[in-house]
């Protein structure tokens, strides 16, 4: 009998998020149909589409705010069963929403230590009011939401309130909040809608460097943000997963080329990313010959 050899430990089990033939109805119409996605750890999975293609249905049910009428979530092993959105933050996973949802009665710092709220053991309850055995809490708690804060160069608007922030300045704040939690897995649902360019490359060196930390499932319209920070791609079409590659390989897939600029345009061209989201259509933004 040979002892098992100590240096030679398995790979760890967990680390990715699977989900498997994902079948989404409203009423007659299959919004997703048998989508599946597969988020390696440490990794960003993008998954884009035009309009209408199934990508929000997806994120929610990734979130646990739509069940799926078939399919599984896996998670770091284990199968995700009757996921619901508040189960998202003991399974160390955080999310951030196209409409930012921040507490408009709340400091920007005070919403972010909302997103922090299950790691602490006495409870965020005992914190916010300000029971005794709170107050250690309540200083670590403030403490990494300030560091969370200031990660996205955003410690300045600890003491504003978000309904005085400009748009950009609320999304910090929302992925501050997500991020506080310090999860292993980030779902971010368009974060670069209504971003500038410059916010928008910022955004995308973000997620690149939080990678080192977790794994990030994006779900976006901008073809130029996904095609330079995302490891792999799934592309959605009428409900169903039309492609699934690397950036290289979706950018030059004739199927995903017809979805998002029409089936007028075929024949190798290629797409001109820098132009291409779902709100900018197709008519500038293919090459000539
Ligand atoms: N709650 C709902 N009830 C009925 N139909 C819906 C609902 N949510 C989305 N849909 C439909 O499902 C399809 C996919 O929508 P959605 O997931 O929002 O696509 P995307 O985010 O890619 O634009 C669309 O045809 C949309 O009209
Ligand atoms: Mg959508």
């Amino acid at each position: 009998m040979t002892p098992p050899v100590e240096s030679t430990p398995d790979p760890p089990p967990q680390g990715a998020f699977v989900a498997e033939g994902v079948t989404v109805r409203f009423g007659g119409l299959v919004a997703l149909d048998d989508v599946g996605v597969r988020v390696e750890p440490g990794q960003v999975h993008g998954v884009i589409g035009p309009n209408g293609a199934g990508k929000t249905t997806f994120f929610n049910v990734c979130c646990g705010f739509v069940s799926p009428d078939s399919g599984s979530l896996t998670w770091e092993g284990a199968q995700l069963k009757n996921l619901r959105a508040h189960d998202l933050a003991g399974l160390g996973i955080a999310r951030t929403l196209q409409g930012v949802g921040l507490f408009a009665g709340m400091s920007t710092l005070e919403n972010v230590m909302t997103g922090a709220a299950v790691r602490s053991t006495s409870g965020f309850a005992s914190a916010a009011f300000g029971l005794p055995r709170g107050r250690r809490d309540e200083n670590a708690l403030r403490d990494r939401a300030m560091q969370a804060l200031s990660d996205l160069g955003a410690a300045h608007l600890a003491p504003r309130y978000p309904g005085m922030l400009p748009y950009p300045d609320q999304k910090k704040v929302a992925l501050a909040r997500a991020l506080v939690a310090e999860p292993r897995l980030l779902l971010l649902d368009e974060p670069a809608a209504g971003l500038s360019e410059g916010e928008m490359d910022e955004l995308g060196e973000l997620v690149t460097r939080l990678t080192d930390r977790m794994s990030v499932l994006l779900v976006e319209h901008h073809m130029d943000l996904v095609m330079r920070i995302c490891d792999t791609i799934t592309v959605l079409d009428f409900g169903q997963v039309i492609a699934r590659g690397t950036p290289a390989e979706i950018r030059d897939d004739p199927l995903v080329i017809a979805a998002y600029l029409g089936a007028d345009v075929t024949g190798g061209s290629e797409i001109d990313t820098a132009s291409l989201t779902v709100s900018t259509p197709a008519a500038t933004s293919t090459k000539e010959g």
